[in-house]
């Protein structure tokens, strides 16, 4: 059975076409921070689905996982870590390369942010192809092979 929340959630996302291209049916969800029931009952059911998880750490992805990672990482009391575009974040970084339709784009977290066996939620807005929340997965779990193999070898 459908949350009944989730009906206003879906009313409050502005669908916006051929933006920022022809062809492109844009989800906007600035519309959903200005309803502040629909914004609370999307913070409220990740919150509710994930609060008893055990998770250490939120990482939300540039852009929009800023918005909506914090809120539920201070509900779940679990750290915040951003995953950003290249050559915002000042400490050093590992990143991940992904190939787009045309191109390649590339995302970075800071060293150390996460730990191994800590256990991440990665939170965005939404996902298209599904390329970005691939590379987090890659950018995440190489973390935790690199540091696998440290204490392997050690
Ligand atoms: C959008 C969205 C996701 C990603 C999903 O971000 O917020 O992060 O695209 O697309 P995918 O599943 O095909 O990878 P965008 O590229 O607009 O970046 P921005 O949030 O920094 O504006």
């Amino acid at each position: 059975e459908r949350d009944s929340r989730v009906a206003r959630i879906d009313a409050a996302i502005r669908v916006i076409p051929d933006f920022p291209k022809p062809g492109i049916l844009f989800r906007d969800v600035t519309t959903l921070l200005l309803d502040h029931q629909a914004f609370k009952d999307s913070i409220d059911i990740f919150v509710e689905r994930y609060k008893d998880l055990k998770i250490d750490v939120v990482a939300g992805i540039e852009a929009r996982g800023f918005i909506f990672g914090p809120p539920v990482a201070l509900a779940i009391g679990a750290k915040f870590v951003p995953i950003r575009k290249p050559r915002k974040l000042p400490g050093e970084v590992i990143s991940e390369e992904y190939t787009l339709e045309y191109g390649t784009d590339c995302i970075e977290m800071h060293v150390g942010a996460i730990q191994s066996g800590e256990r991440v939620l990665i939170v965005d807005d939404l996902i298209a192809t599904g390329g970005t929340l691939q590379a987090a997965i890659k950018l995440i779990g190489n973390l935790e092979n690199l540091s696998n193999l440290l204490q392997f070898l050690s």
